[in-house]
Order: C-alpha cells, then structure tokens, then sequence
C-alpha cells in the first residue's frame, strides 16, 4: 500500500507528464506552420514518450493499491520566436521536471517507501538523457544561427526520429 502523500505527489506527476506531452504537441504543430517537418516530428514523438511516463506512474499507483485521480492540465504557450527559442523552453522544461523527480526521491525517502524509489530510478536515469538530448539540440541550433542550410540538416536528422513503445512485459522500459 502506498501512503497518501505519496500517491498525491505521483498524481501531480502524471499531471506533469501530461502536460509535458501537450507542450512539445504543441511545439510540433508550431514547427508544422514553419514547414520543418523533421522538428516537427521529433516533438510529436517526444510527446508520445511524455504520454507513456504519464501512463507509467499510472501503472505504479494502481499496482500499490493507490488511487489515480487525473487533474486539469494547462494550456500550453503555442508560439515561439524561433527554433531555438522553442527548444530552449523544451530544455528548460526538462529541468525543471527533473526536480520534480528529484523531490519525488526525497519524498520517498522521506515516507521509507522504498519501492517507490526504486521506481523513480528509472525517471531519474531518463532525465539526464532527456535534458542532455535537449541541451545538444540547443547547441547544434546556437551553432547554426540563421544558416537556413544548417537548420535544413539538423531538421533532416530530427526527422529520423521512431517511435519505439515499451515492450508490454518491460515495466522499466
Ligand atoms: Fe517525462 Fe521529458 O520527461
């Protein structure tokens, strides 16, 4: 059984997460308008993978015997300046999502729940590659500046992106 505080602090994730997911949705519909279709691309794959750390944290309350109470989620900005502009805000955002998972581990810690800081191992692990992912395409686009051949290149190579869902076995997937 999973103590209520900490049920309420996975709740408010799976909020997070979600809105994770309709920012970079709405990131990718921006990008559409530019007609950069490879950057449109990988945020509309980065939003699935928000959608399935939501559904994850889902899946672990219910497991624990919690209750999953979904909440309102905000309206995401829907204009940015520019690429770089958007994806400064993407890099942003991931950090502060990796404090929210740090204050998760703490929580937990705090609650000696320690199957639930098990499971926010794995958050933890993927927020340093999703902050690392958006921090070099931040870089790559700096590097650039207004070269619309290089944006071109790096919009070829954001276009590669797959999904790939979890296996439905591999919980820590
Ligand atoms: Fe679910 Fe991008 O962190």
């Amino acid at each position: 059984m999973i103590s209520k505080k900490m049920e309420g602090a996975l709740n408010g994730q799976i909020q997070e997460e979600f809105y994770s997911a309709y920012l970079y949705l709405s990131m990718s519909a921006w990008f559409e308008t530019k007609n950069l279709k490879g950057f449109a691309n990988w945020m509309k794959i980065q939003n699935l993978e928000e959608q399935m750390h939501a559904i994850k944290i889902f899946d672990y309350i219910n497991e624990r015997g919690g209750n999953v109470q979904l909440q309102n989620i905000n309206k995401p900005q829907n204009e940015w300046n520019s690429p770089l502009e958007a994806f400064e805000a993407a890099y942003k955002h991931e950090q502060h999502i990796s404090g929210c998972f740090n204050d998760l581990v703490h929580l937990a810690m705090e609650e000696k729940d320690r199957a639930s800081q098990i499971f926010l191992d794995w958050f933890v692990n993927e927020q340093v590659e999703e902050e690392a992912t958006a921090d070099e395409i931040v870089q790559q686009l700096r590097i650039i500046g207004d070269n619309g051949h290089g944006l071109l290149m790096i919009d070829r190579e954001l276009g590669a992106r797959v999904f790939t869902p979890p296996a439905q076995s591999d919980k820590n997937a």
